[in-house]
């Protein structure tokens, strides 16, 4: 069994409620890599940052998005699970749809949300930064795209949809 549909993105592109809303739509199971991380940890995905370091999030990350790659439905990465090459190899023939934000979008849709430690302080000139980072990499691992500035998450699900 694999995922049917694995959604990569910035933070603030709408990965989760689009995968949830999708799974929903084709009643099929839904799994987010950060809630899976946080539900097994314990932890927030901003405490074990802050406890534990980027270093060891980036490892349960990288082992769980290998895991639920091979489990059944919809799968939202986390916005940074693309930075990992082993990551990055694994999704190689699988159906990755990349849900792409501008930063004025993005920036609007995370707001001053906590919950994201890579963007506390400057949310703006921090997702600058990640997208310029992110962008190639998210180019990469994607089979196709779909933009999801001023979209609902129903438009944004029935875009994906319509990719067949
Ligand atoms: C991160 C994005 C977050 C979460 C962690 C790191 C990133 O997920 O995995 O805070 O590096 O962009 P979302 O994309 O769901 O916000």
């Amino acid at each position: 069994m694999s995922a049917r549909l694995v959604l990569v993105g910035s933070p603030g592109s709408g990965k989760s409620t689009v995968g949830a809303l999708l799974a929903e739509r084709w009643g099929e199971p839904f799994a987010d890599v950060d809630a899976v991380i946080e539900a097994r940890v314990g932890k927030s995905v901003a405490e074990i940052f802050a406890d534990d370091g980027e270093a060891v999030f980036r490892a349960f990350e990288e082992s769980t998005t290998a895991e639920l790659l091979d489990a059944p439905g919809v799968l939202a990465l986390g916005g940074g699970a693309v930075l990992s090459p082993a990551t990055r190899a694994a999704l190689a023939g699988r159906p990755v749809v990349w849900l792409r934000v501008t930063i004025a979008h993005a920036a609007g849709r995370v707001g001053l949300n906590e919950a994201r430690p890579l963007l506390l302080g400057n949310v703006r000139g921090r997702l600058v930064k990640l997208l310029n980072e992110r962008t190639p990499l998210y180019a990469e691992v994607a089979r196709a795209s779909v933009d999801t500035d001023a979209q609902t998450p129903e438009q944004v699900a029935d875009a994906v949809e319509a990719l067949g």
